[in-house]
């Protein structure tokens, strides 16, 4: 017989207290905890099933050596965008998470990949939690998706599901989504941490011990009652996240964690009327907008994805600011970066931006997290604040240190030849110091100019 408790839960980050708290103590947020009921033993299982799902591992112990590998198959996604961020597809019987905002475009995702995966001879289960089978017929008629392998059901029980994974003993799975889903085993809330917890716990099982490939689409909310995926990060073989702008049709695929593959490669696409076109050559995408003639406040910067490399545009504005404290906006780049580079331009470039509002922009609305950007955002405040320009056809690359010094980068190589292909002339590059790098990057057609200081890059770039 289970027992139960009452525990406060924070619905951000599954912080457990005994109390109503204010703050969360482990993730900071406010106003998060909510009341839940816990069984300290929860089976979860089908009326009249016979699946019988594992509560746990054998722990029978064996050499290393011993252990017998099964050869991994991956299920290609019929997408090469995708199978990129996947690290070369689904990994049969794994279980991956796919979060988003609400409304970016997720279920169009799933469905198109549904598509595909149908096309190799899979049965496809998709369970639809939050729209009717109707609604989810009218996307699949928009997306050509409504094939003959592909099933749906318009379910949010748990144990209910089970039963009909049982009777369909499906390839490929996809749960829409698991907020809505709930399990009547567990006396919480639909979307509370509790449900949410464990009803990925059931379906990660039947994943591992049916060999059924499965999605999970997660909506990462903001402040609210619902409970963010984030929580489920440990558990799941791999986290995708879809990212884009509200107003902008470009999506970002970004892999977060991945058993089976490098993380944070992204995949591009575009939302159109026709769902989800990939983006095979994203940096041109980015940088069609581009003024044809040089403007003050512009920097190309080639940014590494993964194992990929972009090419970004980063705008910086400067004017004097109306207010006490000057403003500081940074969008698409971390807000202590951008800090630290205008102290940078303040000690030893002898910029006074001390009564200047900075804004600072990454056009196509990708996040920049690597330090190899600091070259370009210095450079494109500098000629913001002086009236100057950058070369046109120069790209910067270059982490910048406390005393002024140009670092060196990751990929270089990678850098050099994403910036040739698309007709760059120049490159500004921290000094290189291994025969190696040198050797390689001499065969790229493209003229270097190694700085070591920030005020050498000054003199090299700007017009
Ligand atoms: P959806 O996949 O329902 O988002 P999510 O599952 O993440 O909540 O997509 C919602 C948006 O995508 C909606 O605003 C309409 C748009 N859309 C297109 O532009 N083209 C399409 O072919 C489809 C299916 C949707
Ligand atoms: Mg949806």
């Amino acid at each position: 017989m289970a027992k139960f408790k009452s525990k406060w839960i924070c619905q951000n980050c599954g912080y457990e207290s005994f109390s109503y708290l204010g703050k969360c103590p482990d993730c900071g947020r406010f106003s998060t905890f909510i009341e839940e009921v816990v069984q300290e033993k929860v089976e979860v299982k089908a009326k009249n099933s016979s699946m019988n799902i594992q509560t746990s591992a054998s722990f029978n112990y064996t050499k290393i050596k011993d252990v017998k590998v099964d050869k991994t198959i991956r299920i290609s996604s019929g997408m090469e965008e995708f199978d990129r961020v996947l690290g070369g597809g689904f990994v049969e019987g794994s279980l991956c998470l796919l979060a988003g905002d609400p409304g970016i475009g997720k279920s169009t995702l799933t469905l198109q990949t549904a598509k595909n995966i149908s096309s190799q001879n899979k049965k496809i289960l998709y369970i639809c939690a939050e729209e009717s089978t109707s609604q989810v017929k009218l996307r699949a008629e928009r997306l050509n998706a409504d094939c003959d392998n592909l099933y749906v059901t318009q379910q949010n029980c748990l144990e209910e599901i089970i039963k009909q994974i049982e009777e369909l003993k499906p390839d490929f799975l996809v749960v829409d989504s698991i907020q809505s889903v709930f399990s009547a085993a567990i006396l919480s809330s639909t979307g509370s941490i509790s449900q949410i917890r464990e009803c990925t716990n059931i379906l990660m099982r039947i994943a591992k011990q049916f060999n059924i490939t499965t999605v999970i689409i997660g909506h990462v909310t903001k402040e609210g009652n619902i409970a963010g995926p984030k929580v489920l990060e440990h558990m799941v073989d791999c986290v995708l996240n879809f990212e884009g702008e509200k107003y902008k049709t470009t999506r970002i695929l970004r892999g977060i964690k991945n058993r089976f593959g490098a993380v944070s490669e992204v995949g591009v696409f575009n939302m159109e009327d026709s769902g989800l076109i990939e983006i095979k050559n994203p940096s041109e995408l980015f940088l069609s907008d581009r003024e044809t003639v040089s403007t003050s406040g512009s920097a190309i910067i080639p940014a590494l994805e993964g194992t990929r490399c972009l090419l970004l545009e980063v705008q910086a504005l400067t004017g004097s600011s109306p207010y006490p404290n000057p403003r500081r906006v940074a969008r698409g780049v971390e807000y202590d970066r951008l800090l630290q580079i205008l102290a940078v331009l303040e000690k030893r470039v002898g910029l006074n931006l001390s009564k200047q509002d900075v804004y600072l922009n990454v056009i196509g609305g990708i996040d920049i997290i690597e330090p190899a950007a600091d070259l370009g955002i210095a450079l494109a405040v500098l000629t913001s604040a002086r009236d100057a320009h950058i070369n046109q056809q120069t790209v910067c690359i270059g982490e910048i240190g406390l005393n002024g010094e140009i670092r060196s980068v990751d990929n270089l190589e990678a850098r050099l030849k994403e910036a040739q292909k698309l007709g760059f002339k120049r490159a500004l590059i921290p000094k290189i110091n291994n025969k190696t790098t040198r050797e390689r990057i001499s065969k790229i057609n493209i003229e270097i100019i190694e700085i070591s200081k920030i005020t050498d890059a000054i003199k090299g770039a700007i017009c």
